[in-house]
């Protein structure tokens, strides 16, 4: 059986590509991505027990995909990805990550393909407890454009269930090392930072707030599970390792390397507080504990000689 990872050229899934001779089902994998992240470097060196195919595409294209036969799973990676970036690219960012999922959404229901759909557990937003799946609409606030389009995403599947099966996975802040490892984003950021011995920018006040946090080594868990035991529920998860304040994730960085603090100012920073619940994933006998504190060194190990 045959699979598709789109956007298979960024962060998490250049992961999945490195790691999915581990699932033995999956006979051939094609890598789809436009390369606009220009992330040329995921591609380098591949082992040939991975059995991966590359196939530079873009898919605001609906067609893009026509082409590929026998493919019984879709992994659904690709986006424009810089949330705190979203604000000055609003209508490209719209108009990509909207046209990616109709794209997708189209070739599955085509071919019956099974359909892992990246959400973000940005789209809670403003929350000052422990999150939950089952949190009214009215407590989805998202606070940039990116976390918007996540829940634009998430009503299309929702609408459209009929004639396809598909999990929606809100993810927290994945950590970790892939091949097409990226910056942006909040414990790699302060990684490198610290690592050139720059400051390590904090917005105010989010100091000692929690935030979900998610190690690449259990996001590839859950992929697995849902191969191997063929669960597409048509619904939404929360997926993260743990919820940790960003003091927590510093003095993780600190131990092994000194950082210099600056607190600054975002436009994504009036975020309050918050939990976010795993209970239900958990409660289909999947368990995710990845230790962060080891991607952090992981990721700190990628720079040391600096
Ligand atoms: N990394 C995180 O911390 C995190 C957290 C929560 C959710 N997510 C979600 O997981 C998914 C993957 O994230 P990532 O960190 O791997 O992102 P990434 O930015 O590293 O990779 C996305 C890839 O998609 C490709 N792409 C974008 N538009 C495309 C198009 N039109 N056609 C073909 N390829 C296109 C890009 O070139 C890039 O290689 C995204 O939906 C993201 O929102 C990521």
């Amino acid at each position: 059986m045959n699979l598709i990872i789109t956007g298979g050229c960024g962060h998490i899934g250049s992961y999945i590509a490195e790691n999915i001779y581990k699932i033995k089902k999956i006979k051939k994998t094609f890598i789809v991505d436009n390369l606009k992240s220009n992330r040329f470097n995921s591609l380098f060196n591949q082992k040939k027990k991975n059995n991966l195919y590359f196939h530079m595409l873009d898919l605001n294209n609906q067609n893009s995909l026509d082409k590929f036969k026998n493919v019984k799973y879709v992994i659904h990676c690709a986006s424009m990805t810089n949330a705190e970036k979203s604000f000055e690219r609003k209508k490209e960012m719209y108009r990509n990550n909207l046209n990616c999922l109709k794209t997708v959404i189209k070739f599955c229901k085509k071919k019956q393909a099974k359909l892992i759909h990246l959400s973000s557990t940005s789209v809670y937003g403003k929350q000052a407890k422990i999150v939950d799946e089952t949190c009214e609409k009215k407590f989805l606030k998202p606070q940039s454009p990116y976390a918007h389009i996540k829940i634009l995403e998430e009503n299309m599947l929702r609408r459209d269930t009929k004639y396809l099966s598909f999990n929606t996975f809100r993810l927290g802040t994945i950590t970790g090392v892939s091949p097409g490892i990226r910056f942006h984003t909040a414990v790699n950021k302060f990684c490198f930072n610290a690592s050139i011995n720059k400051n390590v920018e904090v917005y105010k006040t989010a100091l000692d707030q929690f935030r979900p946090y998610l190690s690449l080594k259990d996001t590839f868990k859950v992929f697995e599970f849902c191969i191997r035991n063929n669960f597409y529920k048509n619904d939404i998860f929360n997926i993260l390792s743990g919820n940790f304040t960003v003091r927590q994730i510093l003095n993780k960085i600190n131990k092994r390397k000194k950082i210099k603090i600056k607190l600054v100012k975002s436009a994504i920073m009036n975020q309050l507080s918050y939990h976010v619940s795993k209970k239900k994933i958990q409660s289909h006998g999947l368990i995710l504990n990845s230790n962060i504190s080891k991607d952090i060194n992981d990721t700190l190990n990628l720079l040391k000689n600096l």
